[in-house]
């Protein structure tokens, strides 16, 4: 039985990169990093903070191209389009095409199984720095748990040059302030889809295509808690 296993485990890490079946996104949960995704053998998913989400006309720019850093963090790739397992949001899955293949996204954005996993099915850490970015394990409801430090350092990256770091505007910049967390995720998402709300729009559009649901979970929060 012991080396039934083994030999299991050494198939799937061998193979993702060239897999045709159809894969299964499941979670797990991790008594230190909390429910994240994973393939149908258990195995954790990752998300790569610097890929650009694919939207619905708009496929994903994928960042992480480089043969060292494909060799470490290989894309979940499979022939047709992934199931959901218990517990996993269908509408949150889908795919982008890459050189001809399949990768399998969550919320957008590709997946990933870190090479260091190998061997293993636990997760050996929710947070690894390496390529120019952060590889993250991610949950089956990324909107869900708003992470209000990561709004606040995503509002200083991305907003506050117009909002202002108070969040109170200037000239034709509005103010955030008074704004109830579930009002700004909905303009944000109107933004995102490419709708028209003020005059300015065209300026807010592009920088809310770039912001994936958990973006805007923890930017509405940060926005709403901290600008009264
Ligand atoms: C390039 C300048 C610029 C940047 C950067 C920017 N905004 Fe905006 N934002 C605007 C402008 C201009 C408007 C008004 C758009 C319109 O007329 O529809 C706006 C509108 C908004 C609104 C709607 C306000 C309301 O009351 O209608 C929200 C919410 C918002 N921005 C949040 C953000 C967040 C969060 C970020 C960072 C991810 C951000 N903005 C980055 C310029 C910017």
């Amino acid at each position: 039985m012991k080396t039934l296993i083994s030999a299991a485990v050494l198939f799937v890490s061998v193979m993702p990169a060239f897999a045709t079946d159809i894969i299964t996104i499941d979670f797990a949960e991790s008594e230190d990093f909390g429910p994240y995704l994973t393939d149908g053998e258990g195995r954790p998913l990752y998300v790569f903070s610097t890929d650009i989400r694919a939207t619905d006309d708009q496929l994903a720019e994928l960042s992480c191209t480089s043969a060292e850093c494909l060799d470490t963090w290989r894309m979940v790739i499979t022939s047709d389009d992934p199931q959901a397992g218990e517990g996993v949001d269908a509408s949150l899955l889908g795919t982008v095409e890459h050189n001809h293949r399949q990768i399998v996204t969550y919320d957008g954005r590709p997946l990933y199984y870190s090479a260091s996993d190998d061997g293993s099915v636990s997760p050996q850490s929710d947070k690894l720095e390496a390529f120019g970015g952060a590889w993250e394990l991610i949950g089956p409801d990324p909107a869900g748990t708003a992470d209000i430090a990561a709004g606040e350092a995503l509002f200083a990256d991305a907003c506050a040059q117009c909002h202002g770091r108070t969040g109170r505007g200037m000239a034709s910049f509005p103010s955030l302030t008074g704004m109830e967390a579930a009002d700004v995720a909905e303009l944000l998402k109107q933004y995102r889809a490419g709708e028209t709300i003020g005059p300015n729009s065209a300026l807010m559009r592009p920088v809310a295509a770039a912001l994936s649901d958990q973006d805007i979970a923890n930017l509405s929060t940060f926005i709403a808690e901290e600008f009264p």
